[in-house]
């Protein structure tokens, strides 16, 4: 062809065009990712592209500075108003001259890709539900007579290629002053539907809308509640808060509000109108921390276990108490936000991950979108570490999962000095082996304790107790100290040479702190807070080998830590308690909230919502509470770190 030859990076995609052809309209035939949101009318400047100039020989063209057209008025326009980045052109605006290479910056595709700060993770590819399109609006005719909404639903299709639109009835009621005020001419926000909803009409502005629409990424924990306030076209995550779940009055754990239902007559209805308001405050808090309306807001991705995603829906969780554990239903959902009376817009949708299993939940399927265990070409366990742990191990070949009631204890509950992660608490420890002297960090400062300044440490924070993380590396500490046997039992001061030893009762109990004398508590290990531990632990590991059982092997290639927990937990010192399986130390890794990370891709990418549940339905669900070899690895596991598995790795 003679015509010149146009080539898109990074995609490569390459044709040839007639002179005059905009290169909006080159990249759409080529099926080039190019952002529009005012069809080409050099309003929204999101189809800006870099041209390049010079010799391009990976690319077989060279190419001169008038490859392209000279700024037209309506790109002048733009630049004189709102001015372009330098190098920019509008897209739609520029026409090919002469041959050309052309790249579209990451803010100009509609696929973009929002990075991940873990290099072990894939990045987010944008696929939102809801995007915004700007169209022009055929006037009324009194002799060709039609509604407005008519002819505003027929301009998204013919200039949009949408099909089959729907409009609620608030909209109807808001329209016709909107056409009149944007002179025909208006930005409207389309949730693009599914296979089971049609597209829908959210808002409409008059004229061009310069603002944006949101989504809500939720993490509806037992303890809290995290949202996450995204921006649906840039992907960016514009405000973040979170609560105390104020279902917490109902009973500390799962099981106790599962009981506070079947003693309370009601008592069920009574937590799921506390959730739905505790999360319409939050919602409130980031819309006005992100400055936006709380109607903007028209999609919400929710991730929870299966109790509090009963107790959300506003079902009894009363199965879920009892074997065989059966989910009232254990598919994703896709809901109105009316539904569940949550305060955004009205019509906003919302999506639950499906649910893995009785005790495995939609956070645990959020966890497997986040860290893709199926894409793995290594055998990785997953770990999301809180009052269950809940296990994930797999590849390519398979999945499998399950979940172990690990207790309160790794959050500092059932433990003597324990408290919940807060300034003042203990969360780094360390034990000389020889003077058997601890030194110590408390959330809030990075003074160790053996440090000058630490007096200042006092006085602000305190030292307060022992925190989830804390506990677990003074036990490490204290048994790789030889204060402490394998059984978990604390040596007498003269077993162990130290007076920090002090007789307890029939044990003993190590003292870390004592602050007593400025009027702080007295923080010490005792044996029944290792106890505490050991059982915990033991549950998490036996549920991992288990797992391990399973698939055959024994061994894993690597491990990830997820959840808050998981994020402070030294993976040293959760190897030397025998917490999770031997394996190299460089191939442990925290994820930080996982759920919380992949409610997030579900939000962003509704195509990625397909690929979980397609999973969920192929990873295999092994039942800890029937498998008698739990029982086995249970007694084995208490041992630290383990009566019978070998930790070779561990003690090279
Ligand atoms: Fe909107 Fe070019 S497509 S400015």
């Amino acid at each position: 062809s003679t015509d010149p030859l146009v080539v898109f990076t990074p995609s490569g995609k390459r044709g040839h065009f007639p002179v005059g052809t905009p290169v909006l309209t080159a990249a759409r035939q080529l099926g080039v990712d190019l952002d529009s949101v005012c069809g080409g009318r050099g309003i929204c400047s999101k189809c800006q592209i870099t041209p390049s100039y010079g010799e391009f020989p990976k690319h077989g063209v060279s190419v001169t500075d008038d490859a392209l057209s000279l700024w037209n008025k309506v790109e002048q326009r733009y630049q004189d108003k709102r001015g372009l980045t330098a190098g920019r052109r509008l897209g739609c605006q520029a026409t090919v001259q002469g041959d050309i290479v052309i790249d579209v910056p990451p803010e100009s595709q509609v696929h973009k890709q929002v990075v991940r700060k873990r290099a072990e993770v894939r990045d987010i590819e944008m696929n939102p539900s809801t995007r915004l399109f700007y169209v022009e609006v055929e006037q009324p005719d009194m002799h060709k007579p039609s509604g407005d909404m008519e002819r505003l639903i027929e301009a998204l299709e013919v200039q949009w290629s949408l099909q089959n639109i729907q409009a609620d009835f608030h909209i109807l009621r808001t329209a016709q002053p909107i056409l009149r005020k944007g002179g025909w001419k208006v930005t409207v926000a389309v949730h693009l539907g599914d296979d089971t909803h049609p597209p829908k009409i959210m808002h409409i502005w008059p004229g061009f809308f310069e603002g944006s629409v949101y989504g809500l990424a939720v993490d509806l924990g037992s303890t809290t509640i995290a949202a996450h306030l995204c921006d649906l076209q840039s992907g960016e995550v514009v405000a973040s808060s979170g609560i105390m779940n104020p279902q917490i009055r109902f009973g500390e754990d799962l099981m106790s509000r599962v009981s506070y239902s079947m003693m309370n007559k009601g008592g069920d209805l009574e937590m799921t109108r506390a959730v739905r308001d505790g999360m319409n405050a939050l919602f409130a808090q980031v819309a006005s921390e992100a400055g936006i309306d709380k109607a903007l807001i028209v999609d919400a991705v929710f991730v929870c276990n299966p109790v509090m995603h009963h107790l959300f829906l506003g079902i009894d969780p009363f199965e879920l108490g009892q074997a065989p554990f059966a989910l009232a239903t254990s598919n994703a959902l896709s809901l109105r936000a009316a539904e569940l009376e949550l305060d955004i817009h009205p019509a906003a949708r919302v999506y639950l991950l499906p649910c893995i299993a009785g005790h495995v939940g939609a956070d645990a399927a959020a966890v497997a979108l986040s860290e893709a265990p199926d894409k793995s070409k290594d055998l990785v366990l997953v770990v999301d570490v809180g009052t269950n742990a809940e296990i994930l191990l797999g590849n390519t070949d398979k999945v499998l999962a399950c979940s172990s009631p690990t207790g309160p204890a790794f959050e500092g509950a059932q433990i003597s000095s324990g408290q919940r992660a807060a300034p003042g608490a203990i969360e780094r420890i360390e034990i000389n082996p020889v003077t058997k002297d601890p030194r110590f960090q408390v959330i809030g400062s990075d003074v160790w304790s053996d440090q000058d300044g630490f007096a200042e440490v006092i006085a602000t924070t305190g030292v307060t107790g022992i925190c989830g993380s804390g506990i677990i590396e003074a036990i490490a500490e204290m048994r790789l100290a030889g204060l402490l046997d394998a059984s978990g039992l604390i040596g007498s001061a003269e077993q162990t040479g130290t007076p920090r030893c002090i007789a307890d009762g029939r044990t003993n109990s190590y003292v870390i702190w004592d602050g007593t004398a400025e009027g702080s508590p007295l923080i010490t290990v005792t044996n029944p807070d290792i106890r505490a531990i050991q059982m915990a632990k033991a549950a998490l590991y036996s549920g991992a080998r288990l797992l391990m059982d399973k698939f055959g092997v024994d061994t894993v290639d690597r491990v990830v830590l997820a959840g808050a927990f998981g994020a402070h937990i030294s993976a040293k010192h959760a190897m030397v308690l025998g917490m999770i399986p031997d394996c190299p130390l460089a191939k442990v890794t925290s994820a930080g909230n996982a759920a919380g990370t992949g409610a997030r891709i579900a939000l962003l990418n509704t195509k990625s919502r397909r690929e979980i549940e397609e999973t969920v339905r192929q990873i295999e669900k092994i039942e800890t509470a029937v498998e008698p070899r739990f029982q086995e690895h249970f007694v084995n596991a208490s041992a630290i770190p383990n009566a019978i598995e070998p930790f070779p790795i561990l003690n090279s």
